[in-house]
């Protein structure tokens, strides 16, 4: 595989091309992996749930074989994530004695896990998703309403990047969510995110997750006239925030997000795969465009074998959403990244 062209060597100098990562992965495309890469995420192995599965139980050992892959390929990691509302362990919101932990309790629990996760990680893990979607998802709301929220109260975000930036004084600390280039998700999280930046809160950047579809750059089934502008407008307008902007979980369904019917295509068309070429051109370039502010793109997954969208929206509905198929063979989207003209 070494013979193709490098997606990380395309675009270096512009913004780092990362991909996230598993042992699967790992196992089955090492060489394309460190050859097209030069950062990784892990998926699911720095969640709460895989990191303490039981209280003051810290398991690192399968991120650990992800982030030592990337240090003997001299490729940087992203930690995801130290805080979310899914992939908790069953004991995190339960008091000893049974019942529901109190907030005293949560409090230490919360600060223990962010520290040592981030100590352990010092000097490895350049950047961390500090909170992971944590604006809601009902338009009157900021904040979504979870258990975290209904324990500590709101005060427990900033404090998350307080505890974050104690423990690691040099990571870049983000703010990581979905569909929010989408105007009105993003006009709701803008001036939550000036009041944290304006109160002396450690945060560096927003996590644009961008799991998006040859439709829209949201998972928002609105017509999108244009791509590129939603994007751009996003990005400009958390600059101007003064944060960097990372695309963190970048891949593009083929199907409008709200076609729930197992409608299975059986393969993707010539069509579909030129559109695909096209909107990875358009996030890439708009993202080119704006380098003194975007910094990195990071794909969630490598190959269209082991991404999580044969399983979500839709469980077992096969989906093609990243630049190499099933084998690890480039796809036509990949052709198109890697013949940029600088
Ligand atoms: C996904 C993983 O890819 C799946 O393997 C897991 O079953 C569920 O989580 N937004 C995120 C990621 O921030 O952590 C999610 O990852 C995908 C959506």
């Amino acid at each position: 595989m070494t013979e193709l062209p490098s997606m990380a060597q395309t675009y270096s100098g512009v913004f780092d091309v990362c991909a996230s990562m598993n042992l699967e992965l790992l196992k089955r495309y090492p060489d394309l992996i460190a050859h097209q890469y030069n950062g990784i995420t892990t998926d699911n192995p720095m969640k709460m749930s895989a990191i303490q599965p039981r209280e003051g139980e810290f398991t690192f050992e399968t991120a650990d074989t992800l982030v030592s892959f990337a240090m003997a390929h001299k490729m940087r990691v992203r930690g995801h994530t130290l805080n979310w509302y899914q992939a908790l362990p069953g004991w995190i919101f339960k008091a000893k004695n049974g019942g529901e932990v109190d907030a005293p309790t949560l409090w230490r629990r919360l600060e223990n896990h962010v520290t040592t996760q981030v100590r352990h990680y010092r000097g490895k893990v350049y950047a961390w998703d500090v909170i992971n979607e944590a604006t809601a998802d009902e338009t009157d709301k900021v904040l979504r309403q979870s258990t975290w929220m209904r324990i500590l109260g709101p005060t427990y975000i900033p404090k998350l990047f307080e505890f974050a930036h104690k423990a690691d004084p040099d990571a870049l600390l983000f703010y990581n969510d979905y569909n929010i280039v989408h105007p009105e998700k993003r006009d709701r999280l803008l001036p939550y995110l000036k009041e944290l930046k304006d109160s002396g809160v450690p945060i560096h950047g927003i996590g644009i997750q961008a799991h998006i579809t040859l439709f829209a750059p949201h998972q928002i089934d609105e017509p999108a006239p244009d791509y590129r502008k939603l994007l751009e407008d996003a990005i400009l307008a958390y600059a101007k925030l003064g944060l960097i902007v990372h695309i963190t979980e970048l891949d593009i369904s083929m199907y409008p997000y709200q076609d729930l019917n197992a409608r299975v295509l059986k393969e993707p068309t010539p069509e579909l795969l030129e559109l695909q070429a096209k909107r990875y051109e358009d996030v890439f370039e708009t993202c080119a465009k704006h380098s003194d502010v975007v910094k990195s793109i990071t794909t969630w997954g490598v190959t269209d074998d082991l991404t999580w969208l044969n399983e979500f929206p839709v469980k077992g509905r096969t989906n093609w959403p990243l630049v190499f198929d099933g084998h690890g063979n480039p796809k036509p989207a990949f052709w198109r990244l890697v013949k940029r003209k600088a």
